[in-house]
């Protein structure tokens, strides 16, 4: 069985081992809840570094008062088995009180970048995560850390942080994984009824009608939008959050797409709230996946 370590000297000594024998260091973050979008980043560290690490780490930090920290699925065993067959050499799963030991005091805050979007209903979300974070790139020192397009804030805000700060690591992208039928594969989808998912598959209809009228020669943010608004509230269990089309690097909204847009959504069904994107048009230079 793959080797669970909960220790920072622990994992820092397997590390820098590692590192000294001209091995290259991949860390792949999560919260655990194991699904085929996190092990495609398992596979595409593997593709960039000799020693992967997988971290599982329900962060406190980035829940709300009124988010579902408490039950947060939490399988390690069954993550731990899923995490090895994707081909990870080891987990890192710290405990929250070596994280957050009693007194700790410090948080790193991107500002500006986590405004809008997600951070306007979740305020302290993305300090929570930007933190956790630094300390886990801080703790294991990888040479790549991959994270998912599917939160495409939170991987433009450590992007930025890393840069800001000059933080020695490369922070590569993994393509939004699906289900069969077009729904983002999401630790949240389980907490969906039937008739909630089936809803909810109206959120990658809708992308993809953007996309259409994308290749159409349609480029008005505007527009895109009514058609995407338009869709969603046709569902009437769905609550959106917000649509927007921003800037793929500083979140901010954009009125036409042709220097760069994200199409991103978060829209609430019943007690979930699902999040979405797709990349409508790259950013001049940006290799963005997904
Ligand atoms: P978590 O939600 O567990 O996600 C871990 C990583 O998996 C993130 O980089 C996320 O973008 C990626 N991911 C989730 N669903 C995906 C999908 N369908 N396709 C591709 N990638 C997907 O994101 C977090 O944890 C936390 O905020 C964390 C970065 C670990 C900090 O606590």
């Amino acid at each position: 069985m793959i080797d669970i370590i909960t220790s920072f000297n622990k994992i820092r000594f397997v590390s820098d081992k590692k590192r000294s024998e001209g091995e290259r260091i991949g860390l792949v973050p999560t919260m655990g809840a194991v699904h085929e979008g996190h092990l495609s980043l398992v596979r595409n560290a593997r593709e960039k570094a000799d020693f992967v690490i997988v971290s599982i780490f329900v962060n406190p930090s980035q829940f709300g008062e009124n988010e579902k920290f408490d039950t947060y699925p939490r399988d390690i065993m069954a993550d731990a088995r899923k995490i090895e067959t994707a081909g990870a050499d080891c987990i890192f799963a710290p405990e929250i009180t070596d994280i957050y030991p009693e007194g700790y005091a410090t948080y790193i805050s991107v500002e500006r970048l986590t405004d809008g979007l997600c951070g306007h209903s979740r305020p302290t979300h993305f300090r929570g995560v930007t933190t956790v974070v630094a300390k886990l790139l801080n703790i294991v020192n990888p040479h790549v850390a991959v994270f998912g397009q599917k939160d495409a804030q939170q991987l433009a805000v450590i992007k930025k942080m890393v840069k800001d700060l000059n933080m020695p690591v490369e922070i590569d992208a993994g393509a939004i994984i699906r289900e069969p039928d077009g729904l983002a594969m999401s630790s949240r989808n389980s907490y969906l009824s039937a008739e909630e998912r089936t809803q909810a598959l109206s959120l990658f209809r809708s992308l993809r009608q953007a996309e259409q009228l994308v290749s159409e020669g349609i480029s008005g943010s505007n527009e895109i939008l009514r058609n995407v608004r338009e869709i969603i509230s046709q569902q009437n269990l769905a609550g959106i959050d917000y649509i927007e089309i921003v800037d793929p690097e500083e979140m901010t909204p954009v009125k036409d797409i042709r220097g760069g847009g994200l199409l991103a959504l978060a829209v609430w069904f019943g007690t979930t709230r699902l999040i979405d994107n797709i990349v409508l048009a790259e950013k001049e230079g940006q290799n963005n996946a997904g």
